[in-house]
């Protein structure tokens, strides 16, 4: 058993961490707090080679593995939740691009999302009506004149306003999983309009958006993939994707764990410092315990998908396990710091803040938990 970091490994997250501290961090809060979306910063992460983490050299990635892509995500949420969502979404449409398209998608769309000439990908799955279960998704798409028309509304796209491309499922068939097709969907594409942005309780310098198709035009060669296997390709992605949530809500609880140390190391309380009472030693010990079982946990799936081993259970172990951890972590760092913590003139409001997200997106706990238990009890 190999708990070493690789130089490559150990090379991304230098680099994740350098940029991560010296560019992020410095107006994460302000962003946060005014809804700035850090397009710049976007454009030098992909410079970086962070928009394309475990895409292959020859798409323009960096190809340097998803144990490197874990390591990077938490040394950019580590500073900034925000831009680390953003990141995962794009480097997922990465992914799924190099995995399920065509020659032609993949030289489209790849180089330019790692290139950062698109600022963003987006996963449009969601809609207002169906989350966890997804099968039930009512967007339809239908053929004519050689091409596609989609009608319906997606909700919850991150990045949806800024993406260069942006996968979208609809309903191709009739009802269940097997009905729904994957598409390609470009900003230009007729009919497609982006919605009001939401307003969030955390993360808000990233961009969450609804997309409306209304008699939006697709080519013929929009479509990804098979005609009616859409949702496994959801599915697959979207196990890699909470990868890349585990790891994020990792790198928030981070920042929540050393802010609380800080804290407690400078506050005094009954004549000594908050970190000499037990009470603080052993929230402190919880967090730091939680956080590294975490890491573990997210390695390890992240590992099994690097080595092309079945890591869908790993990777829902990892996301529910590291999410939930992350908000207990966020809500010690917060009691601990007392009023301070509830006010805007320290961090750890916008941790909580920013970690509460992470149980919910990209399948919730209850659904990650169904996924865990589904694998445990298959004859
Ligand atoms: N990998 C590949 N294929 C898979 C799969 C996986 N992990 N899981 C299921 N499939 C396949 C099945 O094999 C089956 O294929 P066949 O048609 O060949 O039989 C098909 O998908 C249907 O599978 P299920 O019957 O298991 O599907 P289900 O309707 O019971 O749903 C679910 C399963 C796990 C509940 C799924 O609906 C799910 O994950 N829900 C949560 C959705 C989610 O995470 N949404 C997040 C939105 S995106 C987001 O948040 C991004 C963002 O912007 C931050």
């Amino acid at each position: 058993m190999e708990f070493e970091l690789s130089e490559t490994q150990q090379l991304i997250r230098q680099t994740a961490r350098d940029f991560a501290i010296k560019e992020l961090l410095p107006g994460a809060a302000e962003r946060e707090r005014e809804g700035v979306f850090p397009k710049e910063l976007l454009a030098k992460m992909a410079g970086l080679g962070l928009m394309g983490i475990n895409v292959p050299e020859s798409r323009g990635g960096v190809e340097a593995g998803v144990v490197a892509y874990a390591l990077a995500m938490m040394e950019i949420a580590r500073c900034c939740g925000s831009t680390a969502v953003t990141m995962s979404v794009t480097n997922m449409v990465a992914e799924i691009l190099c995995k399920f398209g065509r020659e032609d998608q993949i030289d489209q769309h790849v180089p330019r999302i790692c290139s950062g000439e698109y600022t963003a990908g987006a996963f449009a799955l969601s809609e207002p009506g169906c989350g966890s279960d997804a099968a039930a998704l009512k967007t339809s798409a239908r053929r004519k004149n050689g091409g596609w028309v989609l009608n319906g509304t997606k909700q919850f796209i991150t990045s949806g306003a800024y993406s260069g491309v942006t996968v979208v499922w609809a309903r191709t068939g009739g009802s269940g999983s097997r009905g729904i097709s994957a598409f390609l969907a470009t900003p230009d594409t007729a009919g497609l309009s982006v919605g009001a942005e939401e307003r969030k309780m955390g993360l808000r310098a990233s961009n969450t958006v609804s997309l409306v198709f209304e008699d939006a035009e697709l080519p013929e060669d929009a479509l990804l993939g098979e005609e009616g296997r859409g949702f496994p390709i959801a599915m697959e992605a979207l196990d890699g994707g909470r990868i890349g949530v585990s790891s994020q809500a990792i790198g928030i609880a981070q920042a929540a764990l050393e802010a609380a140390v800080e804290y407690a190391k400078e506050r005094k309380t009954f004549g000594k410092r908050l970190a000499d009472h037990q009470a603080i030693q052993w929230m402190l010990a919880d967090s730091a315990t939680e956080l590294e079982a975490a890491r573990l946990l997210t390695l390890q799936a992240a590992h099994l998908k690097e080595t092309g081993r079945p890591f869908t259970r790993q990777a829902s172990m990892a996301k529910v396990f590291s999410t939930e951890a992350a908000n207990r972590i966020c809500a010690r760092a917060f009691q601990i710091h007392g009023g301070y913590g509830y006010v805007e003139d320290y961090p750890v409001e916008r941790y909580l803040r920013d970690s509460r997200v992470t149980t919910i997106y990209e399948g919730t706990s209850e659904i990650q938990r169904l996924v865990i238990a589904r694998q445990l009890l298959q004859d």
